[in-house]
């Protein structure tokens, strides 16, 4: 199976997760694609009434074209469970977003909602975080600076930029700053400089956020608590 179908497995799994009147938050990505088409699908055919939270106008977009009601994260008091792909995550459930730079309305979502589910394909599950480049959105007033700051705690920080070599911006108007910082022996210790730091809005990595991934293998899903 290549990398897509896995990930179409583990979403197939998650929705089983999915109950009646649930008020659910939706994540984003090529993982999420799949999760959207299958939760649409329980909706029609077993009339679910589900209400979903987007982290960003691709989700809203899709869900809303295949019949979810969607409502934002201001016109709720609760979510009761978000679901959403990952760029990498350890065996403690710590884990790095932001490959589709929307980790900050992910953030948002994640951290208003009862529960956390993460649906990966088994590529994503690593023994250390950091292979993946830790994305940031920093606001562009003052980016240099940031990066100046970044680049001499030795945190290697890369602009994100699109095939037209211009700077990417996410839903918020901001940039995105990667930190190719390879290993990450201490995540909240980073975590902890990075929410310190003026000028990064906020960084991918969520910690302490997750209850449950589901896994996409070649023998099928995999449920870890
Ligand atoms: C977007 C994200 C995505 O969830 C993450 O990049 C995984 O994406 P995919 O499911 O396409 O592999 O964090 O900001």
């Amino acid at each position: 199976m290549d990398q897509s179908a896995l990930k179409k497995v583990a979403a197939e799994r998650a929705v089983d997760f999915v109950e009646d009147g649930m008020t659910l938050g939706l994540g984003t990505g090529s993982t999420v694609f799949f999760l959207v088409e299958a939760i649409a699908r329980r909706v029609r055919e077993e009339h679910l009434h589900i209400t979903g939270v987007s982290t960003s106008s691709r989700t809203e977009t899709q869900a809303k074209e295949l019949g979810i009601p969607m409502i934002g994260i201001d016109d709720t008091d609760h979510i009761d469970l978000t679901i959403d792909g990952a760029d990498e995550i350890d065996r403690h459930f710590q884990g790095i977003k932001g490959g589709g730079a929307a980790h900050t309305l992910e953030k948002m979502v994640a951290t208003t909602s009862a529960q956390n589910i993460w649906i990966v394909d088994s590529s994503k599950l690593v023994d250390t975080l950091g292979a993946f480049p830790l994305p940031t959105e920093v606001i562009p007033f003052g980016h240099t600076q940031v990066e100046r700051r970044l680049a001499a705690e030795g945190l290697n920080p890369v602009w994100r930029r699109n095939d037209a070599g211009e700077l990417v911006t996410t839903h918020n108007g901001n940039y995105v700053l990667d930190l190719h910082v390879g290993k990450i022996a201490h995540p909240h210790l980073l975590a902890q400089f990075l929410d310190a730091q003026t000028g990064i809005l906020e960084h991918g990595l969520f910690l302490d956020i997750v209850n449950k991934v589901v896994v996409g293998t070649e023998s099928g899903a995999e449920v870890l608590n």
